[in-house]
């Protein structure tokens, strides 16, 4: 059925950080995962007529639903709405840098869907229909995260669809943790793009020669990220840290670390990070560092406090060698 109606529907998704248990998680372990302010737009215009196209960014990217490309396929994938939407011209800009672990992918991928879901429904979605449309958006995103990333676990579309912080496994998706404290964090970036497909087929070869060495490390993870909740739960932020680090040593191991952010990790550490850790597929991308929490005598947050800790972090990040940079 053609639905006739608003010209134009928006849709926007966030970014996320993988807390602990990337990797671990696309075997099933729990993984833990907070939506980043930053995210993704997409405006969906109807054309009168084929094919749907889609432009990325600065428009360097262009893409068309007809074509065989990897991009025209996943587009096309985002576009199976119901009810059926017309020929359409999508305009999708992410704040996030692509390929640095922060779910842009994803990002794009949900805001496009909801953007075509809302154009079907002539930009109305009754609340009734919230829960089911929101099913079928994460299911579209994976069709085209499958696409680009392999065997994506699903976590960066459930994040880029519900932002919060929340633990994750595939059997059972998002159940959303509450946090005793507000965690501050600095993303760092080597400025070196990084291929979650890459890594996460990097792991699949050494499980196939050698699932029980694997395993060992996704135990340690899982065992990680169970005690990760309580801390975050409790408010341990000094636990916390110790896991991040222990966190980052188990993907060390696993040879998606690289030593850029292996650099970028100790130089957080040194300016005073708790803990610090690489984020997402690794092989490149971002680091995250927790940031210590600063407690006024009262047992107020001292925000000023915690903002000159993160700006050490931060300068450290940017007086190194290396395309480093952190916000
Ligand atoms: C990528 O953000 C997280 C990985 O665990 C892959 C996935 O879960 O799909 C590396």
């Amino acid at each position: 059925m053609l639905v006739t109606g608003q010209a134009s529907t928006e849709g926007t998704a966030s970014g996320k950080v993988i807390l602990f248990g990337e990797h671990a998680v696309v075997y099933g372990s729990p993984a833990i995962a907070a939506g980043l302010d930053r995210g993704a737009r997409a405006v969906v215009t109807r054309q009168p007529s084929g094919p749907s196209t889609l432009r990325l960014g600065d428009g360097t990217v262009v893409a068309d639903a007809s074509s065989a490309s990897d991009l025209g396929r996943a587009f096309s994938a985002l576009l199976e709405v119901a009810p059926a939407i017309p020929p359409v011209h999508v305009e999708a800009r992410c704040d996030l840098p692509p390929g640095g672990g922060l779910g842009s992918s994803a990002a794009l991928a949900v805001s496009i869907a909801r953007a075509a879901e809302a154009l079907a429904r002539s930009g109305e979605i009754r609340p009734e229909e919230g829960a089911a449309i929101e099913a079928r958006v994460l299911a579209r995103a994976a069709a085209w995260e499958r696409i680009f990333h392999g065997n994506p676990s699903g976590i960066d579309a459930t994040a880029a669809a519900q932002g919060g912080i929340f633990r994750f496994t595939r059997a059972e998706g998002a159940r959303p943790i509450t946090p005793r404290h507000d965690l501050v964090l600095c993303v760092g970036s080597t400025g070196h793009p990084s291929s979650t497909r890459t890594t996460v087929e990097l792991i699949a070869s050494q499980h196939a020669k050698d699932p029980v060495l694997v395993k060992r490390s996704i135990d340690a993870i899982t065992s990680i990220v169970g005690n990760a909740v309580l801390a975050i739960e409790a408010g341990d932020m000094r636990a916390l840290g110790d896991l991040m680090n222990m966190n980052q040593l188990v993907l060390s191991g696993l040879f998606v670390s690289t030593s850029e952010l292996e650099e970028l990790c100790a130089l957080a550490r040194s300016a005073g990070a708790l803990g610090a850790k690489l984020t997402g597929g690794g092989g490149g991308g971002c680091v995250l560092a927790l940031v210590p929490p600063s407690f006024r005598s009262d047992g107020t947050r001292d925000e000023a406090r915690e903002a000159e800790s993160a700006a050490r972090i931060l300068d450290a990040w940017r007086g190194a060698e290396g395309h480093y940079e952190g916000f």
